[in-house]
């Protein structure tokens, strides 16, 4: 597991929470369970929050600060899920204040709350009496979220099952991603991840399984480039009911020559800047212009 720990003493616990893009997202069917089955490709970026764990004096009580954001401040927030599921598995009890300072949008296909989740977990575990083992928090991890454990793990894995399912990627590839640019955009809209999985459920255009396994498989051989990689079944729903989106990504390809992709369930959208390239400005201009002066626009990288 890749330590994200930034500062740690006997009663604080500072976290880095990273934002992860799906390079790659195939959903292959619907299960039994509800949960649609997929393959994936995920990269976590240097965008991330900053979560703060503090065990205070008392016996218990759960408070959660998140500046700037008191619409996030509720007992709905992973963050509060997460510290309730910790403290029901390993029977302890104390006082925690949780501070979140999130970099994150929310409903944005960034996988912010998943990793937020994470990072409480791993916070707790560091200032508890007891301590779970890795196992058991990545098992706790998958009640809270599908994509919940994938942040346990390296920078770039792969996920299967609903999402739970994660292998780390040949390291040839993995190094070459590393510091890779990218630039996310995002118009002024969140959407429900449920929701859009809805949607493709209805149009029930799946992508069919040993198609996604082969497309990755020849992607860490160094037989496809990263741009011929890049793929997510969920633009379909996403962008059958939303229009704008296909047109600005159809003039990205046609002005700059770059290749825009949604991430997860949207809205964020991201592309990955080439070494040199020298247009982003122009490109952003193109971004808030087609998606309104509210568009979120970040410049990030891929890390380990
Ligand atoms: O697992 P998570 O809570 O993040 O998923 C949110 C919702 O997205 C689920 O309740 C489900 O409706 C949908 N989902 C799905 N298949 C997945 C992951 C999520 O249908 N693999």
């Amino acid at each position: 597991m890749r330590n994200r720990i930034i500062e740690q003493t006997s009663t604080l616990v500072r976290v880095f929470a990273p934002a992860k893009i799906n390079l790659f997202l195939a959903i292959t069917g619907k299960r039994d369970d509800g949960y649609h089955q997929l393959t994936s490709l995920m990269a976590k970026l240097s965008l991330g929050d900053i979560l703060e764990v503090r065990r205070t004096g008392k016996e218990s009580g759960i408070q959660l600060a998140c500046p700037g954001y008191p619409e996030l401040e509720n007992p709905q927030n992973l963050v509060f899920r997460a510290t309730g599921k910790w403290f029901e598995s390993t029977g302890e009890s104390w006082g925690v204040e949780l501070s979140l300072k999130k970099q994150i949008p929310s409903m944005a296909g960034l996988g912010g709350g998943s990793s937020d989740a994470v990072s409480t977990l791993i916070a707790l575990n560091e200032l508890g009496d007891s301590q779970l083992p890795q196992s058991e928090l990545v098992q706790l991890s998958t009640e809270i979220g599908s994509d919940c454990p994938s942040f346990f793990g390296d920078g770039l894995c792969v996920a299967e099952g609903r999402g739970e399912s994660i292998r780390p990627v040949a390291p040839s590839v993995y190094q070459s991603l590393f510091g890779q640019k990218v630039l996310l955009f995002r118009p002024n809209i969140g959407f429900s991840t449920a929701e859009v999985y809805q949607n493709l459920a209805k149009y029930k255009k799946y992508s069919i399984d040993v198609w996604a396994n082969k497309r990755i498989n020849l992607w860490e051989h160094g037989e496809l480039s990263t741009i011929e990689l890049l793929h997510n079944d969920l633009e379909y729903p996403v962008f059958s009911k939303h229009l704008y989106y296909r047109v600005l990504f159809q003039q990205i390809e046609r002005q700059f020559g770059l290749v825009p992709k949604m991430s997860g369930s949207g809205s964020t959208c991201f592309i990955l800047i080439p070494e040199g390239f020298e247009q982003v400005a122009l490109l952003k201009e193109l971004l808030f212009n087609s998606f309104g002066d509210d568009c979120w626009v970040n410049d990030t990288e891929i890390i380990p």
